[in-house]
């Protein structure tokens, strides 16, 4: 398997990874199960499991045997895989889902459809791998406003460069009905949406800083790519836009979620 393109990001340590996104994604995982209504018992696929945020919540609610995951990234994967003895991790996309058909009960994707080339496809392999009358589901940041780390870091970003990939306007998914949409595309059915509310604390504004320094994620990435004076002026205007915080401080992250049914 190649590299693909929206995993390009995503080859990180474990550790960087939670330190920039994971701070978010496990608390994430806890309200995005509930919406599932993964119970013991169950089966699930966690499809661009990353290191394992999502993961964690299904071993502790279901067992690892129980629990199936793929990434694209290789150190993801390792680092899942390590975290969670057990769990059957392979290295695989969301538009070729490297497990059997109707290997689970839910097939979930937290955090990974805005990054897929194929979304559609996507969407009709996460079908395959649950049973008739199982779960699909994603869910994906709101760009717009309601992911205030990443609204603060592009809003500054597009105050030095108006041309910045502000992820509100270069992903899809990030507002309310665009999961949906591709998931009626994929016939699933009994189609329900919902919006996740989570928050992660900083103890300093270089904590949060020097997240973005790791280069995860198309923020990270693009803070890496800038030249030093650039970097100095984001930094700036990142800190007055969350009005220069001398301790710590709390950001707020929504989710849009939509969960639907495979017909039979
Ligand atoms: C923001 S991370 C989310 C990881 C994890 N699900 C979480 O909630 O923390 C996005 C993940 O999507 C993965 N990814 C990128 N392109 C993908 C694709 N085409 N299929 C499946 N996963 C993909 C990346 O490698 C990365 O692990």
């Amino acid at each position: 398997m190649g590299e693909v393109e929206g995993a390009r990001t995503f080859g990180v340590a474990g550790e960087t990874y939670d330190s920039f996104m994971g701070r978010y994604s496990l608390p994430l995982a806890e309200l995005f199960a509930d919406a599932v209504g993964v119970a013991p018992g169950d089966t699930a696929v966690d499809v661009g499991c990353g290191p394992g945020a999502l993961t964690a919540v299904l071993v502790d609610r279901l067992g690892a045997p129980c629990v199936y995951a793929c990434d694209p990234s290789p150190p993801f994967c390792d680092e899942c895989a390590a975290r969670y003895p057990g769990v059957v991790v392979k290295r695989g996309q969301a538009e070729a889902i490297p497990f059997e058909t109707n290997t689970a009960d839910h097939a979930m994707a937290q955090l990974v459809l805005h990054f897929v080339s194929e979304p559609d496809t996507a969407a009709q392999e996460m079908a395959r791998v649950v049973r008739p009358g199982g779960k699909v589901a994603a869910c994906v940041w709101d760009f717009d406003d309601g992911m205030e780390m990443l609204r603060a870091f592009w809003d500054a970003a597009l105050s030095i460069d108006p041309e910045a990939p502000d992820e509100a306007r270069t992903l899809r998914f990030g507002r309310p009905g665009e999961i949906a949409e591709v998931f009626a595309t994929a016939r699933l059915e009994l189609i329900r949406e919902s919006t996740l509310a989570v928050a992660s604390s900083y103890s300093s504004f270089d904590e949060l800083w020097n997240s973005f320094l790791a280069g995860v994620g198309p923020a990270g990435s693009y803070c890496t790519s800038l030249d030093d004076p650039d970097r100095d002026r984001l930094r700036v205007a990142l800190l007055e836009r969350l009005g220069a915080p001398s301790g710590s401080f709390t950001l707020g992250a929504v989710a849009h979620c939509a969960v639907g049914r495979v017909p039979g």
